[in-house]
């Protein structure tokens, strides 16, 4: 029987190609309009030189801070979407299961002044990685994540548990993906179960929408 965490990877073979056109094209509009912008400008207000993005995807935001000369590396357990990203930038990327990097069993470099994961932590038990990812920064590094906004996404049922994402309204074949919504304290205790302090959270909003569109969260590592 396949767990949900096996599913939403697997879901990520099969999306890749729509995804990839969908990223390319700047169909999805929450992206374009305010969500893009407000990962960029969180890392770079920190003045990061060596970024690492977690669950690059097929790789803009690598190739956004690259283009701000930026030494950024990305990783993520797709196959297509990694060579997507080593196809249409210079960073280097790493093929890796976050399973993989929990188990330490893949070398993707250490002493990030900054780690990243946009819209990239969606299984259930985020905490291990998190650790994993803390021992990857260098002293007085920083995690920015950017997930959906969970007063937005809880859709009248505000508990941590197992949602599934339809990509109803995206252009092409898509593969339903399972994803773990998390209440805002259950993503605050998650950080510091990790080790992390919090030091900054955003709301990214567009001014003609009632509801934000992310939340933003920017923690500081720590010695575990
Ligand atoms: C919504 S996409 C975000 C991609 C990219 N961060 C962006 O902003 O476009 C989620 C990414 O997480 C990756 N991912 C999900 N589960 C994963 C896992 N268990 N191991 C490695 N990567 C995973 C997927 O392959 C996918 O690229």
């Amino acid at each position: 029987m396949p767990t949900p965490e096996s599913t939403l990877l697997q879901s990520w073979h099969h999306n890749a190609q729509p995804w990839i056109e969908a990223i390319r094209a700047g169909t999805i509009e929450s992206r374009h309009q305010v969500t893009d912008q407000a990962i960029l400008l969180a890392v770079l207000g920190r003045q990061p030189e060596r970024v690492l993005d977690l669950g690059c995807g097929e790789g803009w935001l690598l190739r956004a801070l690259t283009d701000r000369s930026i030494d950024a590396v990305g990783v993520d357990g797709e196959t297509s979407l990694v060579e997507a990203a080593r196809a249409a930038g210079p960073s280097r990327v790493h093929l890796a299961s976050y399973e993989a990097l929990v188990e330490g069993n893949v070398d993707i470099g250490r002493d990030y002044n900054l780690i990243c994961a946009n819209f990239a932590l969606l299984h259930q038990d985020i905490i291990p990685l998190l650790a994993a990812m803390n021992a990857l920064l260098a002293p007085g590094g920083a995690l920015v994540v950017q997930t959906l906004h969970p007063w937005t996404a809880a859709a009248g049922d505000y508990q941590d548990g197992w949602r599934q994402e339809s990509f109803a309204g995206f252009k092409g074949q898509w593969q339903p993906m399972p994803w773990y919504f998390r209440t805002l304290s259950s993503w605050l205790n998650a950080l510091d179960m990790a080790g992390f302090r919090l030091i900054g959270l955003q709301e990214p909003q567009h001014p003609q929408s009632p509801v934000p569109q992310s939340l933003l969260l920017v923690a500081q590592g720590q010695a575990q």
